[in-house]
């Protein structure tokens, strides 16, 4: 279960992939050390979601490779939890079976993976909907199953695409709660994908700025700001001057006006 596997280092050396004869990963590098939070910014199209299919091991690339805890990890499917961009859960079984699903693979007896489901779908407000499928919930609902899902994975490396994308503000709020304090907790080595630059400050230890496509790594943000981070501290200037500095390094890439 998720407290015994390893929260490894995450490395990309040279990542060059082509999609369809378009570069969509140029010579991109970056490491996340053991138990560390980055978040990942960068223009729409730029190649975020792709750089984290090859991380997970989905699509292998042109050139390059990935390391975890400095090893080169050619079958390194299933040892990371990706939170696909598109929730893609399985239509065909409860909300509960979809959350149970990580844990059971990792070997935890079904009384215990039952009871953390019922506990995390409760604290992502789910009670009453565990016997429910897929179709019957709302987009918000969708993606709670999945972040739920991916917590309870039964890995410490957890790749997230946009997992708020489609909630409303105030859920969203209340997620990002949950997930910094899951993460301070169980300290998963964790890349979060996001176009909000406020949640990339107030969850990462460092942001990485994306450039236009083909995606490498054009900015480094470091973020001091202590735990734990609220709303209530956008004025501090330990929030907004990294932000700023995500800001205007965007800016720099041209993916801003
Ligand atoms: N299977 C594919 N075949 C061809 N091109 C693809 C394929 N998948 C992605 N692409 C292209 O690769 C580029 C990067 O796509 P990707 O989904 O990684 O971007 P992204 O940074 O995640 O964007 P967004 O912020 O909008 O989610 C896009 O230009 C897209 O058209
Ligand atoms: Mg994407």
């Amino acid at each position: 279960m998720s407290e015994h596997a390893a929260a490894s280092s995450i490395e990309a050396r040279g990542l060059t992939l082509a999609l369809g004869g378009t570069p969509v990963l140029a010579g991109l590098d970056l490491r996340i050390g053991p138990g560390e939070f980055v978040a990942l910014v960068g223009p729409s199209g730029c190649g975020k979601s792709t750089l984290l299919s090859v991380l997970a091991g989905l699509i292998e690339p042109d050139a390059g490779a990935v390391l975890l805890d400095d090893l080169p990890s050619g079958d390194r499917l299933g040892r990371l939890t990706l939170m696909p961009q598109t929730d893609a859960l399985m239509p065909w079984r409860t909300v509960l079976d979809n959350v149970r699903v990580g844990s059971l693979l990792a070997g935890t007896a079904a009384d215990e993976a039952t009871a953390a489901a019922r506990r995390t779908l409760a604290r992502f407000g789910l009670s009453g909907f565990e016997d429910h499928y897929p179709h019957a919930l709302s987009g918000g609902m969708r993606q709670r199953v999945a972040l739920a899902r991916t917590m309870l994975g039964g890995t410490r490396m957890w790749l997230l695409d946009e997992p708020f994308g489609a909630l409303d503000a105030l859920t969203r709020a209340d997620l990002r709660g949950v997930l910094a304090d899951t993460w301070a907790r169980d300290r998963p080595t964790t890349l979060l994908v996001t176009h909000d630059l406020d949640e990339a400050v107030l969850l990462a230890d460092r942001v990485l700025v994306c450039g236009a496509r083909p995606a490498r790594v054009v900015g480094e943000i470091p973020v001091a700001m202590r735990r734990p981070r609220s709303l209530d501290d956008l004025a501090d200037p330990a929030f907004s001057e990294p932000r700023a500095e995500i800001l205007a390094t965007l800016r720099a890439t041209g993916a801003l006006a």
